[in-house]
């Protein structure tokens, strides 16, 4: 099955009871066992496992090529499980322009857990060799990277990662499955924060893991997800599963209006930099072609004279609401800078737009008026 189809049949069955073609979303915490003590329908805690839940897992696994995948209450709960299901003294790289959050988790949690990592610049294939150690048990990357737009080999990345007999994780919530499906080209975890696009609507907080292999790792990060308890909540998992849904159609014009975007800022005297794969003077635009079937609706640009002239730009617009997050289908803008805080590393200079569904035209005169 293609993508499309798979992102509205997987987990998707008919509610045996009812018929009902909209799944039912089981609120219930706990569930009967049998007189000989055993779970009646095969579930139990609802920290450990929940019809709806599994649903979603079903459609995440599927739609992300994967053999297996798991639901959490947030993109950085699902970080978290991840890092927290290494062995002791275990080291972690990490790409130089991460998600803000994965990197907090690294400078402010990892010591305490007994990891140690590094951070580089992981469009540069060289640096990565440099910094593999004996102990590296996880390469993490994210491509477009966020705020930057950063592409990285993901295929070159896995083999790495493999010849040290490392993991290889993937956080592709910029992307998303509908765009690019890491598994494929050789990842062993992807990640989703799916409050972003799975979710698509900015109503709902969740995470999501796909797993290439159900093994010993897939049951170690269960573990940690049924004792630490980062699970996604029945109502929550039934708000991504619908999401998900529509995905494909959504990412369509995502990837159209950012297109469109990036081209007229590309054009505009008052924009220094722009940053959008889909772009030929993107440095990754090559790499990107070859393992995304599109380019996504994330477009970051710097504008001339610094910080206060970026912030009176996204000051100045109408249509694009200031507001952190991504992936809805209203157009965001934001400080990236002043969005993360102190220890951020973004330049002052940075504006990044989630661009939603709207119509093209407006988005453009709306930034167009802000930038006059
Ligand atoms: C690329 C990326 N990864 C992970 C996360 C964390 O996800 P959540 O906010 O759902 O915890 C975010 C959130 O903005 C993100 O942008």
């Amino acid at each position: 099955m293609r993508f499309e189809t798979k992102a509205i049949h997987s987990g998707a069955h008919p509610d045996e009871a009812t018929g009902a073609i909209a799944p039912p979303i089981h609120l219930s915490t706990t569930f009967e066992r049998t007189a000989d003590a055993r779970p009646l329908h095969g579930f139990g805690y609802v920290r450990d496992e929940n019809p709806t839940q599994e649903r979603l897992e079903d459609a995440l696994a599927a739609i992300d090529s994967g053999a297996a995948a798991l639901a959490f209450g947030s993109g950085m709960a699902a970080a978290t499980a991840i890092v927290q299901s290494l062995p002791r003294g275990a080291h972690v790289l990490l790409p130089d322009d991460s998600y803000y959050g994965v990197r907090v988790l690294a400078t402010d949690f990892f010591e305490s857990w007994g990891l140690t990592y590094d951070l580089v610049a992981m469009q540069d294939l060289d640096a990565v060799r440099r910094a593999l150690k004996q102990e590296t048990k996880l390469i993490w990357t994210e491509s477009p990277s966020n705020p930057l737009m950063t592409i990285v080999d993901l295929a070159a990345l896995a083999s790495l990662a493999h010849e040290r007999g490392a993991l290889f994780g993937v956080d592709n919530t910029f992307a998303t499955p509908a765009l690019q499906r890491p598994i494929e080209l050789g990842a062993d975890l992807v990640l989703h924060s799916t409050t972003k696009y799975l979710g698509g609507h900015s109503d709902v907080q969740g995470g999501g893991v796909a797993f290439a292999r159900r093994d010993a790792f897939y049951e170690r990060v269960l573990h940690t997800r049924s004792t630490t308890g980062g699970v996604a909540s029945p109502f929550n998992s039934w708000l991504v599963l619908r999401g998900i849904r529509s995905l494909a159609a959504r990412m369509r014009v995502h990837c159209e209006n950012a297109r469109a975007l990036a081209a007229f800022l590309e054009g505009n005297a008052r924009v220094g930099a722009v940053h959008y794969p889909g772009l030929a003077s993107h440095p990754g635009h090559e790499i990107a072609k070859r393992q995304m079937s599109d380019f996504g609706g994330m477009v970051s640009f710097r504008v001339r004279g610094g910080r206060d002239a970026a912030i009176a730009v996204a000051g100045k617009t109408n249509v694009f609401i200031r507001a952190t997050s991504l992936g809805g289908t209203e157009s965001l803008i934001e400080h990236r800078a002043s969005s993360e805080g102190p220890a951020t590393r973004t330049p002052d200079d940075l504006l990044r737009m989630s661009v939603g569904l709207e119509h093209v035209d407006d988005l453009i005169a709306d930034l167009e008026q802000a930038l006059r």
